[in-house]
């Protein structure tokens, strides 16, 4: 254990100093699981989701059998689940950091005998030792189903490792909501260090990156803790979904007051959105591109159920593209969220447009610590 820990702690370090002298070289950086659950698990004094399949566990940051992923590399990731719902069960596992609830899966129809899958996914900015890991609800009326077919599946990779050298001079305006909210404060004493390498390794080689004033990175994560209720007297506007809660908003292209994502970097991106569904209300809701449609996802069935939708896709956009979500704004017409976040919205710059030339560079960012 301690041997591990110390393993991480090194690795850490070596990894900060390797991505310094070669941000574009992620080799050092990588952190990727995806694992998968045999057999179905009822509610019960243990609520930690474990796994016995892995497909996939770079880095090894991922334990199955606790069930729990511990951050060796501190940086923005990615998490998605997937889990299936019992025969005449609820529903009910959440996404958790430490000790904190993050985003839940809920499908609360006990009587029905189907079974479903359900989808989640969101960005989470990690430090070392963070844990993430799936909770299920702790009374046995609650359960997931799975069997050999994996209807359950957890999945999360790092995105961007903090030791971009652009990540410091940001990183002490964007601790957000989430973070006040659930009281957890990082320190800072590592970040200054690293800067002060960085920043000496940039002198040491000499200026020859791309991007030399802007953040290369982009990355948002969003989630809304209210339902939104189609009204007719709103139709005539083409009002974007709001949020309340920012996971991630590195870069800070997403305005979360105005819902809308405008690209600064031009590239390819990915997006997936999850939208609950209100009972007795038909789900409408679009991802938009500039005023075009580009994916739809419609839920019309008037019954009492509340139940999640998932979709994504990947855009090549331009600068200045927004990118936003629209529900359909009739009545008769809505989504289901509450302190849950049943509605999030995440997309991340998964490739930046190769450049046509490489811009001149006149003079050096100022480096502000
Ligand atoms: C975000 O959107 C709101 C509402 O449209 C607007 O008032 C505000 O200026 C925007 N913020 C930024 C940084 O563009
Ligand atoms: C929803 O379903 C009802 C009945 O199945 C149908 O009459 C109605 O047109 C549907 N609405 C939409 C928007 O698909």
């Amino acid at each position: 254990m301690t041997a591990f820990f110390l393993m991480g702690l090194l690795c850490h370090g070596i990894c900060e100093w390797a991505s310094a002298h070669t941000p574009d070289n992620a080799v050092e950086q990588r952190s990727a699981f995806s694992v998968a659950r045999t057999s179905s698990m009822e509610g019960g004094p243990k609520m930690v989701v474990t796994f016995d399949k892995a497909y996939v566990n770079i880095g090894h940051d991922f334990d199955p059998k606790t069930g729990i992923f511990r951050c060796r590399i501190p940086g923005a990731y990615y998490f998605s689940f997937t889990v299936g719902k019992f025969p005449h069960k609820d529903l009910s596992v959440m996404l958790m950091k430490n000790k904190n609830e993050v985003q839940v899966i809920i499908y609360d129809e006990n009587y029905g005998e189907e079974r479903k899958v359900q989808s989640q996914s969101a960005m989470l900015q990690l430090d070392f030792g963070d844990t993430v890991w799936l909770r299920l609800h702790g009374d046995p009326k609650y359960a997931i189903y799975s069997n050999t077919g994996h209807y359950t599946t957890f999945n999360g990779y790092l995105i961007y490792p903090d030791t971009y050298p652009y990540q410091k001079t940001r990183q002490q305006d964007t601790i957000h909501s989430y973070e006040k909210e659930v009281g957890h404060h990082h320190g800072f004493a590592d970040d200054m260090q690293s800067d002060q390498t960085i920043q000496k390794a940039e002198e040491e080689e000499g200026e020859d990156e791309e991007h030399e004033e802007e953040d290369p990175r982009s990355a948002f994560s969003v989630a809304r803790t209210q339902s939104i209720v189609g009204q007719d007297t709103d139709i005539a506007k083409h009002i974007p979904i709001i949020f309340d809660t920012d996971f991630v908003n590195i870069g800070e292209d997403f305005n979360v007051s105005s819902g809308i994502f405008t690209c600064r970097v031009p590239g390819t991106y990915y997006f997936s959105f999850n939208i609950g569904k209100l009972p007795h209300k038909i789900m409408s809701v679009k991802l938009m591109k500039n005023h075009l449609e580009v994916q739809a996802m419609i839920y019309n069935d008037s019954d009492g159920k509340k139940a999640l939708q998932s979709q994504s896709l990947m855009l090549t956009l331009q600068r200045e593209d927004t990118i936003w979500l629209f529900s359909h704004q009739h009545d008769g017409y809505g989504a289901y969220s509450n302190h849950g976040k049943y509605i999030t919205f995440t997309g991340f710059l998964v490739y930046p447009e190769l450049p046509r030339h490489r811009p001149q560079l006149t003079r050096k960012p100022e480096k502000k610590i």
